[in-house]
């Protein structure tokens, strides 16, 4: 069998009660064709509050060395005055994204049989949102002077580089080509935020001439979330910067049945570094310890890993087992190990 040398940080609140349960989809998943070996880093709000320590370099350089990371979500009490800042959200998530280049933010959304969404009428919906995911306000460039004063200027600086965007744009073009409908939508801002928006716009169509069979299309940003309701159809494969993607991907959620289902890769395309898979969910400290959480936007996260690393079978049978439960899975409330246990009995029976 080949082997899949994993590192799993579970993190804060629901991060570890779901990542139990899409660990144990893994492993049956694979049945005896890999050998999974899994490391656990014990890391988050609440490890920072008994150690002081967020992300260290050693950590860093071991995280490195496997072959993926499987991700639960981190952050800690909303009100946590020790917490202020996002100082866990940077230096710790945005921190793997940067260090390990998961310029590709992946975060793919289907309605599935059997699984109402809010919308009454939602069509067909099956699209992906390429998020980018190492640059725009995210960097942490900018500053603040005269903070808590009557005069205080806060900026947080968009960063947009011609490299940057010619290979999340380029990934895009190709993940379109890919899929049936062969559709690219551009969601940006280009009428306020004319800087960036002139790059991204230009880089499209720079790289749609490469593209020919791919149709192209843009959307301001306030517009896409309209559609977004209204017609969620139109969209098959939807191109955006770090902030737009991950406000969307909220709303794509949303609308496509809920945020305890949608899946996401943070993906290294060159294979540098470990690609990291995650739901798109937080901690939710609202629900968290009362085995409330959904955690099949986490199972879903373990099957993009397996893709990610060339596990097709294995993916598909935890794809394949999710929308069996789906699809029955009828107005019944179940707890997070009731819904884990279901679907690994039908990836065992598959
Ligand atoms: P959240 O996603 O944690 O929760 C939003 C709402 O969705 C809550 O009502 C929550 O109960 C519900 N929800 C989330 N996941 C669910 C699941 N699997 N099943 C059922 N319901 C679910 O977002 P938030 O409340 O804005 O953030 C909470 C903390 O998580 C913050 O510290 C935030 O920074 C952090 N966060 C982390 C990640 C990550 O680790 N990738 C992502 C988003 C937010
Ligand atoms: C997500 C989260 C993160 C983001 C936060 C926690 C830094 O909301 O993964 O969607 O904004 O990317
Ligand atoms: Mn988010």
């Amino acid at each position: 069998p080949s082997h899949l040398d994993l590192a799993v940080i579970a993190g804060d609140g629901i991060g570890p009660e779901v990542v139990a349960e899409a660990l144990q989809a893994l492993h049956l998943a694979v049945r005896d064709e890999v050998r999974v070996s899994e490391t656990h880093y014990r890391l988050g709000a609440e490890h920072y509050l008994e150690s002081g320590e967020i992300l260290d370099d050693a950590t860093m350089d071991r995280l490195a060395q496997h072959q993926a990371i499987l991700f639960g979500a981190i952050g800690g009490a909303p009100n946590d005055p020790r917490l202020a800042g996002g100082i866990i959200e940077r230096g710790l998530l945005l921190k793997l994204r940067f260090a390990f280049d998961h310029y590709v933010n992946l975060r793919p959304s289907r309605i599935l049989p059997g699984v109402t969404s809010p919308l009454a009428q939602p069509g067909d919906v099956d699209f992906v949102v390429v998020r980018e995911g190492t640059e725009g306000p995210y960097v942490g460039n900018g500053g603040a002077i005269r903070v808590g004063t009557r005069h205080e200027i806060a900026n947080e600086v968009s960063v947009n580089t011609a490299h940057g965007v010619e290979r999340l744009v380029r990934f895009g073009f190709a993940t379109a080509a890919a899929r049936p409908a062969q559709k690219l939508t551009l969601v940006h801002k280009t009428n306020v935020l004319s800087h960036a928006g002139g790059l991204w716009s230009r880089t499209v169509d720079r790289i749609a001439k490469d593209y020919p069979q791919v149709a192209v299309d843009y959307l301001h940003v306030d517009a896409a979330t309209i559609f977004m309701v209204t017609d969620p159809g139109r969209f098959d494969t939807i191109v955006t910067d770090n902030l737009f993607g991950d406000i969307l991907t909220d709303l794509a959620a949303a609308i496509s049945g809920g945020i305890g289902l949608a899946a996401s890769g943070n993906i290294n395309p060159d294979g540098a570094f470990p690609s990291m898979f995650e739901p798109v969910h937080g901690s939710a400290p609202d629900i968290a310890g009362r085995q409330l959480a959904d955690p099949t936007a986490a199972i879903l996260s373990a099957a993009l890993l397996l893709e990610h690393l060339g596990h097709t079978e294995a993916a598909g049978r935890i794809t394949t087992a999710v929308e069996a439960d789906l699809a029955d899975r009828g107005e019944a409330r179940r707890s997070t190990s009731e819904i884990g246990t279901a679907i690994r009995h039908r990836i065992t029976s598959l």
